[in-house]
């Protein structure tokens, strides 16, 4: 196979990976009120320390790239379905960090934040979890050509191949900002065991534009980028445990 040359001048993408065991006080101490206040509302302390861990290293990301305080930033949540008062919905960064564009997503171990100029991005990872009802949860997230071509794997290859399709079809309804109210069936992607791709969006939301890739989370995990422009993209992952334990 030959070499893939990305061209400088396409759009780049840092995805900057953590456990939620760098959860400490002083991340906490980032956080904004409001994060505060949901944070303290998560029952599990593997919940809280996900939470703390995602927001504080999106504060601590943008804040970098905007060459501000992480007290500056802020991050507006925007959801175009509703108007439920409490805010929620993709976050924005607003302030001196407005005009960058990020994603966060965490899942067991694993907690994981995408960080763009002005390209709209969605990021997913996803536990595999053999205990999750696979077949019951088929009409939700799968097509009807996905649920055929996932029948054809069978133990181990079913259960990975059911969270490689959630976690893509997740990260492009992130990049979107509708999240899981857009519906995971409305877009079609090709099947586990061939290159990320879209193969049918039918939404008002579907932009013109979108590259799909998987990232590499470790065997227990699956998880994808999503970016509305058109590829190659330039992807550069990052380790954030030095990031978080200097905050
Ligand atoms: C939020 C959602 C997209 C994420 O799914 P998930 O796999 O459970 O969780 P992930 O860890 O991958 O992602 C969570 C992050 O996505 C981000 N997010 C939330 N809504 C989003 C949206 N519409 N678009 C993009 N990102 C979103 C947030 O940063 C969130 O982080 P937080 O929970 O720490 O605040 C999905 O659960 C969802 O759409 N839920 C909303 C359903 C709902 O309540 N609808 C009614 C109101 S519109
Ligand atoms: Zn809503």
């Amino acid at each position: 196979m030959g070499t893939v040359t990305i061209p400088v001048t396409a759009p780049a993408c840092d995805v900057w990976w953590a456990a939620p065991s760098a959860a400490s006080p002083a991340l906490l101490a980032l956080l904004d009120e409001e994060e505060r206040r949901r944070h303290a509302r998560y029952q599990q302390a593997a919940d809280r320390d996900r939470y703390v861990v995602a927001h504080a290293l999106a504060r601590l990301l943008c804040a970098e790239e905007a060459g501000c305080a992480p007290e500056e930033v802020g991050f507006e949540l925007r959801c175009g379905h509703c108007d439920r008062p409490e805010p929620h919905g993709k976050p924005h960064p607003v302030g001196p960090a407005a005009g960058l564009e990020i994603s966060i997503s965490h899942s067991g171990g694993r907690v994981v934040v995408a960080l763009t100029r002005q390209v709209p991005v969605g990021v997913d990872v996803e536990e595999v979890r053999a205990s999750r009802d696979i077949d019951g949860l088929g009409d939700y997230v799968l097509t009807p050509t996905e649920q055929a071509a996932l029948k054809a794997l069978s133990g181990r290859e079913r259960v990975s191949g059911f969270f490689t399709y959630w976690a893509r079809k997740e990260a492009l309804l992130k990049a979107t900002g509708e999240g899981l109210a857009g519906g995971l069936t409305s877009v079609e992607v090709s099947g586990p065991d061939t290159t990320a791709a879209v193969l049918s969006w039918n939404s008002p939301a579907a932009p013109a534009d979108v590259a799909l890739e998987d990232l590499e989370a470790g065997e227990d995990y699956r998880a994808a980028l999503a970016l509305l422009a058109p590829g190659p993209v330039r992807v550069r992952v990052h380790d954030a445990a030095a990031l978080l334990s200097a905050g």
